[in-house]
């Protein structure tokens, strides 16, 4: 994975790279780095951590070097340190390279380098690109790089500069994303817009199969095969000011309030006007919802509504299950792909290769221009802005209300139903303002080390997404499970040490719940509650409850995921940790 960028102009290279960098952070932060031309040389600069570190070591460094590429890693291969940063060079120090991906065959590679005599210093595969590029350069960048990925398997991005080629950046795109961002004598590259925002919303987001040859003055790209390729710019319409922090601690704090702007603009597009698609997912034999992480939950969730108001199969699937699995798919059969970024290697892949069986391909998707939005057929929007927080939280609800109205729009819906999802955003605003209290209880649970998250029917999903919650951003462990299953396995966990989060408000499955609650109490166990305000019954029964207003069943997801995020949110905070980039994470996972 990793985020990588690059620069091109008159002024100096560093400012653009460390800002582009700095947005990109969210896609991996083990180490960072960049390479620029000085003085006819290339010097690298690379630091082990955040890109405060690299920002730190490079304090009273003057660099006036006008191009340059920057990375941020996610380590794939090779463990974090100095040496395994990026960007790598030649043996001679000519060439620097930057690269998102992995490259598959590079053992090969290193093995044919060496028996060159080529030294091999870090333990990564990246460093196989860069020895190939020297060994193919005839005076050419951008031939050599095109001999070099003919040898290269895998998926990636990479981008290269030379001290023998100045002002020029050759990048490629094959699996891994990469974005053109054309300024007015300057020219950018980056893995994703937000990198390219703070310089220009004019853009060329780059396919599989491109090679972009970047210059001060001008933008090429070109095929595999070295032919000239015509490509449209596209404007951006986002506006900066909605990735920047706002006042708030953090982003993902930010994001979880902005949650009934954005449900409002993703309720209003779809009800007003954007959901026309040209079938009926009536017409298929049955729906394949394919997704990771947090987009997964939101397609089980999409599962119930779905199979109620249209009376059409529906299955949910783990993208990176069902790659590699023998799923008997064909032209009858509608494919749902999630995903906030348009991105995820598993869900791309996995969605793709049911397309090429004959499956019709519909995506939801938050990124315009991003890879799935590209490669399907039909694509929705989440309208939530970007999303900088690791832990997804607006996005999430915005993936609900595209799959809820899908599900209306096309059913037997009554104007009712849609007038009620029209009143979401103001009531997630109300849920939101008790946030004192949930800031409270989370301090309260904020030691304790193992929690279980219950919910059924609809609440399930719902839980599986605050447990997914507080484990990402406080590294807690916590289980989420169907309150029904809990008797066979999960009961065994409980006692006065493990808490138990449960997703109760009334709806088909109250009563129910209720019991499973029981069951927890008689094991001593401390149950914390999401449910209805003035539930007196639930607030009997619980240590405390999250109250949310009532609502129809079908929209209690909208509202009782918010108090979980708020949950899982101020015990990390409390717990002193980077909220918005946890260990380990990243947000735009680009590997399988
Ligand atoms: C990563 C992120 C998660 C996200 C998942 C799927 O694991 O950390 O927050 O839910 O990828 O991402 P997508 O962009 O496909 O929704």
């Amino acid at each position: 994975m990793c985020g990588i960028v690059g620069y091109t102009g008159s002024n100096p290279a560093l400012f653009p790279l460390l800002q582009g960098l700095e947005r990109l952070e969210y896609r991996g932060y083990d180490s960072a780095g960049v390479a620029l031309i000085e003085d006819g040389k290339i010097v690298v600069e690379k630091k082990v951590g955040k890109i405060r570190e690299l920002i730190r070591s490079l304090w009273g460094k003057e660099f006036r070097g006008t191009v340059g590429i920057g990375h941020t890693r996610w380590a794939t291969h090779g463990e974090v340190c100095e040496l395994n940063a990026h960007p790598h060079t030649d043996s001679k120090g000519e060439f620097a390279v930057v690269h998102n991906g992995i490259i598959e065959n590079y053992r090969e590679i290193k093995e044919e380098l060496q028996k060159l005599g080529i030294e091999y210093k870090s333990n990564t595969d990246t460093e196989a690109i860069v020895h190939l590029v020297a060994l193919n350069y005839e005076g050419d960048l951008l031939k050599a790089v095109l001999k070099t990925i003919k040898k290269l398997k895998g998926a990636y991005a990479f981008a290269v500069i030379s001290n023998r080629e100045r002002g020029r950046i050759v990048a490629v795109r094959y699996g891994s994303p990469l974005v053109v961002g054309i300024g007015k004598g300057e020219n950018f590259i980056a893995s994703d817009i937000p990198a390219l925002l703070p310089f220009t919303r004019d853009v060329i987001p780059l396919e599989d199969g491109e090679v972009v040859d970047l210059r001060p003055d001008g933008v090429l790209v070109y095929n595999f095969d070295g032919q000239l390729i015509t490509k449209e710019v596209m404007h951006v319409p986002w506006d900066i000011i909605s990735a920047e922090k706002g006042g708030f601690k953090h982003f993902m704090l930010k994001e979880i309030f902005e949650q009934p702007r954005t449900l409002g603009d993703t309720i209003r597009g779809y009800i007003s006007r954007d959901l026309k698609l040209p079938f009926s997912l009536k017409d298929f034999r049955r729906i394949l919802i394919v997704a990771c992480g947090t987009s997964y939950h939101a397609g089980l969730v999409g599962k119930y509504w779905i199979e109620k108001h249209l009376g059409v199969p529906v299955e949910v699937a783990y993208a990176s299950e069902v790659r590699y699995a023998h799923i008997p798919i064909g032209e009858k059969d509608l494919v749902i792909a999630v995903s906030q970024s348009g991105e995820t290697a598993d869900t791309r892949f996995s969605a793709l290769a049911m397309k090429e069986k004959g499956a019709t391909l519909l995506s939801i998707v938050n990124v315009m221009g991003s890879a799935l939005d590209r490669e399907s057929d039909y694509t929705l929007y989440t309208h939530a802005g970007p999303e900088i927080g690791v832990a997804a939280t607006k996005t999430f609800t915005a993936q609900l209300a595209v799959l809820y109205a899908l599900a209306l729009s096309q059913g037997e819906n009554s104007s009712r139903d849609m007038e009620n999802l029209l009143e979401i955003p103001r009531m997630v605003e109300e849920v939101l303002s008790a946030h004192e209290k949930i800031k409270d209880l989370a301090i309260k649970y904020a030691n304790y080390k193992n929690f279980l998250y219950l919910g059924r029917y609809l609440s399930y999903p719902v839980a599986l997404e605050g447990a997914l919650k507080l484990k990402e951003i406080s590294y807690i462990h916590a289980e989420g499970y169907p309150a029904g299953e809990m008797k066979h396995g999960p009961i065994a966990l409980i006692d006065e040490k493990t808490p138990t989060v449960v997703v109760a408000p009334a709806d088909r499955v109250y009563e129910k719940i209720l019991s499973n609650i029981e069951e927890v109490l008689a094991r001593k166990g401390k149950v914390i509650g999401v449910g209805f305000e003035k539930d007196e019954k639930l607030r009997s029964l619980c240590d405390a409850v999250m109250e949310v207003p009532q609502v129809e069943e079908d929209l209690t997801p909208f509202l009782t995921t918010v108090p979980l995020q708020l949950f899982a949110y101020y015990i990390a905070d409390y717990l002193g940790l980077d909220v918005d980039q946890p260990r380990n994470l990243a947000k735009t996972v680009t590997v399988e």
